[in-house]
C-alpha cells in the first residue's frame, strides 16, 4: 500500500489519486477485455461467419486496428488523469471533445445494463448445472425460453449489478485490482481444464479443423466488418473503459507492453474458448452456427451426454460468470469515475447511485425477454436486442472513432505519453490516422444500415 501511495505521488499528474500496481493493471485490463465477448459471442459469430477464416480476420483486425486504438485509449487516460470525458477536455482544452467522451460513458452505462443480464444467465446456468437440474430437462431450447419467460433474469441482473458495485466500492487497488488478481488465475485454470476435456473427446478433430482450417470461400465483406466490430468489443474499446483504467496507471509503466499483454491475453482466451466450444458441439452433432443460443442451448446438450457432465458444465458456466464479472467491474467504473468527478461524491455514494440507475435502465431489457411484456418488443427486436444493437453497432464504433481521431490528429503529446519512438511510432500514427478511422467508419455505416454489402 505504501509503495503504491508513493508511486502515485511521484507520478504526479492532475489527479494524483488512486493507482493500480503494474501487474494489477495488466490483470484488470485483461479482465475487462476477456468476457462474454470471448466465450459467448465469439464462438457463435465464428460459427456463423466462416469458422477459421473468420478467426483469421479477427486476428488481423485485432492487430492492425484493435491494438493501436487500445494504446491510444490507455494513453489518453493516463495523460488526462480523469474520466473518459474530462481526460479528453484536459488534453485538448476543448469542451467539445469532452462531449464526445461523454457518449462513450453513456455507452458503458447502457452496455452494463444488458451485459449484466447475460452475466446473470451464466450464474443461473452454473447453479442449474451443479445441482443437476439442468440435465433433468431434455429440451434445452425450451428450458432457456422458459427461464426467460420468468422473472428470474431480473433477479440475477440485480445481483450482478450490485455484486459489481460491491467490488468497486472498495476502490481501485483494494477492490478492482484485488478482485482481478483472484479471479484471473481461476479463469486460466478453468479454461485449461475445460480445453483438455474438450480436446480429449473422441472425434474432437472435426471441431478443431472447423475452427483452425480456413475455408476462404466462406468469407464475405460482411464477415470482415463483423470481425472488426468484434475486435473493438472484445478489447473493450470505444466505451471509455480503457481510458478510465488508463487514468489509474503509473507513469513509469510501459503502455506499449501493456497493450501487447492485453491483446495477447484476449486472443489466447478467444483461441482456447474456440478449442472448448467447437470440438464439444461437433462431437455431439450440434450446430455451431446457431447464434446466441449456442452456449446456453447447444452446450448443455453436449455436457449432458458427457461423463461428469454436470461438473464440467458447472465449471464452464462458472468460467463464464467469472469472465463476465471482471468485465462488468470495468464497465461500472466508467460512469462511477465520471459521477465522482462531476458531483464530488464519495466512491460509495457514486457506486450506489450509478448501480441503482443502471438496474432501472436495464429493467426494460430484462423484462423484454421471453413473453413477459409484449410491448417491449417493437420493430422486430426486443428492447434487449435494441440496446445491444445501438451500443455495439453505433455507440461503440463512434466512440472508437472519437479516440482515433483525437489521438491521430488533435493531441500533440500522444507519442510521448504512449512512449513510442521510430518505426513503432510511425506505424501507430499511420494506423490511427488512416487505417483505423476508415475501417471504423465502414463498420459504422454498415452497422447502422447506411451501406449494404
Ligand atoms: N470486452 C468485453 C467482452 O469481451 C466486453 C466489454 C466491452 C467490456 C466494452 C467493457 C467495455 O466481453
Amino acid at each position: 500500500m505504501k509503495k503504491n501511495q508513493s508511486a502515485s505521488l511521484q507520478s504526479g499528474g492532475k489527479g494524483a489519486g488512486e493507482r493500480f500496481s503494474s501487474s494489477g493493471f495488466i490483470l484488470a485490463a485483461i479482465g475487462s477485455a476477456v468476457g462474454l465477448g470471448n466465450m459467448w459471442k465469439f464462438p457463435y459469430i465464428t460459427g456463423q461467419y466462416g469458422g477459421a477464416a473468420f478467426f483469421l480476420l479477427f486476428v488481423i483486425c485485432l492487430l492492425i486496428v484493435g491494438l493501436p486504438v487500445l494504446l491510444a485509449e490507455l494513453a489518453v487516460g493516463r495523460g488526462g488523469r480523469g474520466n473518459a470525458s474530462t481526460s479528453l477536455i484536459r488534453l485538448s482544452g476543448h469542451k467539445l471533445w469532452g462531449g464526445f467522451g461523454f457518449i462513450t460513458i453513456l455507452g458503458a452505462f447502457v452496455i452494463l445494463s444488458f451485459y449484466a443480464i447475460v452475466a446473470g444467465w451464466t450464474m443461473h446456468y452454473a447453479m442449474l448445472s451443479f445441482t443437476g437440474k439442468l440435465f433433468a430437462s431434455e429440451d434445452y431450447a425450451m428450458l432457456f425460453s422458459h427461464f426467460n419467460d420468468s422473472w428470474l433474469p431480473v433477479f440475477w441482473q440485480f445481483l450482478v449489478i450490485f455484486l459489481t458495485g460491491f467490488i468497486i466500492m472498495r476502490g481501485v487497488s483494494a477492490g478492482i485490482e484485488k478482485f482481478n488478481k483472484v479471479l484471473i488465475p481461476g479463469l486460466v485454470i478453468l479454461l485449461v481444464v475445460l480445453a483438455i476435456r474438450a480436446l480429449s473427446l473422441e472425434g474432437a478433430g472435426e471441431g478443431v479443423s472447423f475452427f483452425l482450417k480456413p475455408d476462404f470461400s466462406k468469407l464475405s465483406a460482411e464477415s470482415a466488418l463483423v470481425a472488426l466490430g468484434h475486435a473493438f468489443f472484445s478489447l473493450s474499446l470505444g466505451m471509455g473503459t480503457m481510458m478510465t483504467y488508463g487514468a489509474y496507471v503509473d507513469k513509469r509503466q510501459s503502455l506499449g507492453l501493456a497493450t501487447l499483454a492485453v491483446g495477447g491475453g484476449d486472443l489466447i482466451y478467444a483461441f482456447l474458448a474456440g478449442l472448448i466450444i467447437f470440438p464439444t458441439t461437433f462431437v455431439f452433432g450440434l450446430e455451431a452456427s446457431q447464434g446466441p443460443g449456442l452456449v446456453f442451448v447447444a452446450l448443455p446438450a453436449a455436457f449432458s451426454a458427457m461423463p461428469f457432465g454436470s461438473l464440467f458444465g458447472g465449471l464452464f458456466f462458472v468460467l463464464l460468470a467469472f469472465a463476465a464479472l471482471t468485465s462488468t467491474v470495468s464497465l461500472l467504473e466508467v460512469p462511477v469515475a465520471f459521477v465522482r468527478e462531476a458531483f464530488k461524491w464519495s466512491r460509495g455514494v457514486s457506486v450506489f447511485v450509478v448501480a441503482s440507475l443502471c438496474f432501472l435502465i436495464g429493467l426494460p431489457s430484462a423484462m423484454s425477454l421471453g413473453n413477459k411484456v409484449s410491448w417491449l418488443t417493437f420493430g422486430g427486436k426486443s428492447f434487449f436486442d435494441w440496446m445491444d444493437f445501438v451500443c455495439s453497432n453505433i455507440v461503440l464504433p463512434m466512440g472508437g472513432l472519437v479516440v482515433t481521431l483525437f489521438v491521430g490528429y488533435a493531441w500533440k503529446g500522444a507519442a510521448k505519453e504512449a512512449g513510442l519512438r521510430g518505426w513503432w511510432l510511425q506505424t501507430w500514427l499511420f494506423m490511427l490516422r488512416y487505417v483505423a478511422p476508415l475501417l471504423v467508419l465502414l463498420v459504422f455505416l454498415y452497422s447502422a444500415g447506411i451501406i449494404k454489402l
